[in-house]
């Protein structure tokens, strides 16, 4: 079956999955310094797999011919750059920042979803 006929279902169980890691995430961040190794883990396995779900996504589309392909495409490359910045800024001690910007990256990501996530998936229900 080709990857894109699982789309909707794929869509659903990816972001319900890295929404909860992302909330664990949250929490971690803004634990005492003792847990900054956990942090940092939880932050690179969010990314890893934030990572696998865009390739994921953009196979789909290339596989598709979607019409909104480098659009979507540009918005997962703009996420994860301010991802890889706040993996840098925890990474080289500045907690605090991280700690700041987080809620300004979990908001782009919302707002991905909503702009490029679900037109995709509306995409693929419609057949
Ligand atoms: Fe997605
Ligand atoms: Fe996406």
């Amino acid at each position: 079956m080709a990857a894109s006929l699982d789309y909707p279902s794929m869509n659903r169980d990816d972001h319900n999955y890295l929404a909860g890691m992302g909330r664990d995430l949250a929490l971690a961040l803004t634990r005492s310094p003792a847990d900054r190794g956990d942090a940092m883990r939880m932050l690179g396995l969010f990314r890893s797999s934030l990572l696998l779900h865009f390739l994921q996504e953009e196979e789909v589309m290339q596989e598709a011919n979607y019409p909104g392909f480098f659009l979507h495409k540009f918005s997962h490359e703009a996420l994860t750059a301010r991802l890889t910045a706040l993996q840098s800024c925890y990474a080289a001690g500045r907690k605090a920042s991280v700690a700041a910007a987080w809620p300004a990256v979990q908001a782009g990501l919302h707002s991905h979803l909503d702009r490029y996530d679900v037109p995709l998936v509306a995409f693929f229900e419609r057949g």
